[in-house]
């Protein structure tokens, strides 16, 4: 196919070319209500952009998109990596049916469960002790869990992490369709992977047969730009459509297609010459930071660190502890001393997202920043909550999820023992510390309560000074 082409792109500058009025939605008339302000702030052109009738352009797009990455699909979505992950699991699942799920999921995951009626069967991520991280759950884990529940629907796995660590996909693939079930894998920060050789093998490649994807994660999307990629034959490409047609939005934007379009045609022109520059800089960056001893910089190293199969370099993990300052801190001093935003601060570190988007000025300011930072550390302003081995906070799933979720519920200040009603996730990266049908325990609750108060984002918290917590009225044992 011709890649130079951007059909929704054309489409837009088609309808603005054509002398056309129209009478239907949007109501702003391609900004004709814009006053100078909105105008100023949010630009005429991204109002002019905004027409609903280029998404007759998009099929086409996707054809262009699937035979770029070398899938049989591609299937673009406007409301975010979220809704993309709702539609690829009532794909594959449904009610009742068992789920292998690595436990390590972003919330969007436990929606669709709960959405889904589905009974999960958790893998557990695997604990690394040394650098008190997660990483994803191990192929033997994978074929451990298959030779328990044979009634499996499908396998669900995220990778890599919000720390660049990543699953052993193709051994995963090989597993769940020996099995006879496809698998499903959220990656979504890893649009870009397909077009160059020294990022994670991309999990269309690896085999998978739905990969959900965010464009504006780490690429040139509009936020909440989002596909779902389709391999091989065991995922029904027309329940894929209905199910996102149920699920989505009968308005979406043209500026979110556009912005895929062009991503996709940017990444086949210049994608590889891009990613090459992005890498060499993102080297020169780790090896200047990697002279600084009070800093900890993650590195290809982690490969082969228990179930670590791939890395993913634009991921810069930084592990701050041994300056004695928690990463929410250093993720607050980033931000107001240096007016630098991170990606993620917790217990330990910082995570940067680098993209082939940051100029070599961009990385410049970021190594001073770090550079300051160990020249001339803040005093520690709080407690870095101590983070509980995995296996503390391994809970018990003692009610189905959806059941767990529409059970009436009350709030009390001592949940120990009692089952979740709510989801609890810590952000970014937003994977919940617990999720509905889950058994509080002590580790949890201290966890989630000193993580607060270091700074900790909880954002979906049903009480959110975690005061008290949404529990079960009345327990109903599993199955
Ligand atoms: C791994 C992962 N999956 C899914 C999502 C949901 O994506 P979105 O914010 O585009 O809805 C996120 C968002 O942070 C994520 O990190």
């Amino acid at each position: 196919m011709d890649q130079r082409k951007t059909p929704v792109l054309d489409a837009i500058e088609q309808f603005r070319r054509d002398d056309r009025y129209t009478f239907a939605l949007p109501g702003h008339r391609l900004g004709l209500t814009l006053d100078d302000r909105a105008a100023s702030v949010l630009s005429r052109g991204a109002f002019e952009a905004d027409v609903i009738t280029a998404k007759a352009a998009v099929s086409e797009a996707e054809e262009l998109m699937a035979d770029a990455i070398g899938a049989k699909q591609a299937v673009f979505t406007t409301c975010g990596s979220t809704v993309s992950m709702h539609t690829a699991m009532l794909t594959v699942t449904g009610p009742g049916r068992k789920i292998l799920v690595d436990r390590n999921v972003h919330k969007s995951v436990v929606a669709s469960l709960i959405l889904a009626g589905a009974e999960p069967v958790w893998l557990r991520p695997r604990w690394d002790a040394e650098n008190q991280i997660a990483h994803p759950a191990a192929a033997d884990d994978v074929a451990e869990a298959l030779r328990l529940h044979p009634d499996i629907s499908a396998v669900l796995m995220i990778t890599p992490t919000e720390y660049g660590t990543g699953a052993d996909v193709r051994s995963i693939a090989r597993l769940a369709h020996r099995h006879g079930v496809p698998l499903l894998v959220d990656e979504a920060w890893g649009a870009h992977f397909p077009f160059h050789p020294d990022l994670p093998t991309s999990a269309i490649h690896a085999g998978a047969d739905l990969v959900v994807q965010s464009l504006h994660k780490a690429d040139g999307g509009l936020c909440q730009a989002s596909m779902i990629l389709l391999c091989g034959d065991l995922v029904d490409p027309v329940d894929l459509r209905l199910r996102l047609d149920l699920l989505t939005t009968t308005s979406p934007s043209a500026l979110l297609y556009g912005s895929i379009d062009a991503f996709r045609r940017r990444m086949v022109a210049d994608g590889p010459q891009l990613l090459d520059d992005t890498l060499r800089r993102v080297n020169h960056l780790r090896v200047r930071l990697g002279k600084l001893s009070d800093l900890t910089v993650m590195d290809e190293l982690i490969v082969g660190h228990d179930s670590v199969a791939e890395w993913d370099p634009l991921k810069l993990s930084v592990d701050v502890s041994r300056l004695g300052l928690s990463g929410y801190q250093v993720k607050d001093w980033m931000e107001e001393r240096r007016r630098i935003t991170v990606q993620l601060g917790d217990a330990r570190r910082v995570v940067c997202s680098l993209t082939y988007s940051d100029t070599d000025i961009a990385l410049e300011r970021l190594a001073e920043g770090f550079e300051n930072l160990v020249a001339e550390p803040p005093a520690p302003d709080r407690p870095a909550p101590a983070v509980p081995p995995l296996e503390e906070l391994n809970l018990e799933q003692a009610m189905n999820p959806r059941e767990a979720y529409f059970a009436p519920t009350e709030q009390v200040t001592d949940p120990t023992g009692r089952v979740a009603a709510e989801m609890i996730s810590p952000y970014p990266p937003g994977v919940p510390a617990i999720l509905p049908g889950e058994r509080f325990n002590e580790a949890v609750v201290d966890y989630l309560r000193a993580g607060l108060a270091a700074g900790m984002t909880i954002p979906d918290s049903a009480d959110p000074s975690l005061r008290t917590f949404r529990v079960v009225r009345h327990e109903r044992a599993i199955g």
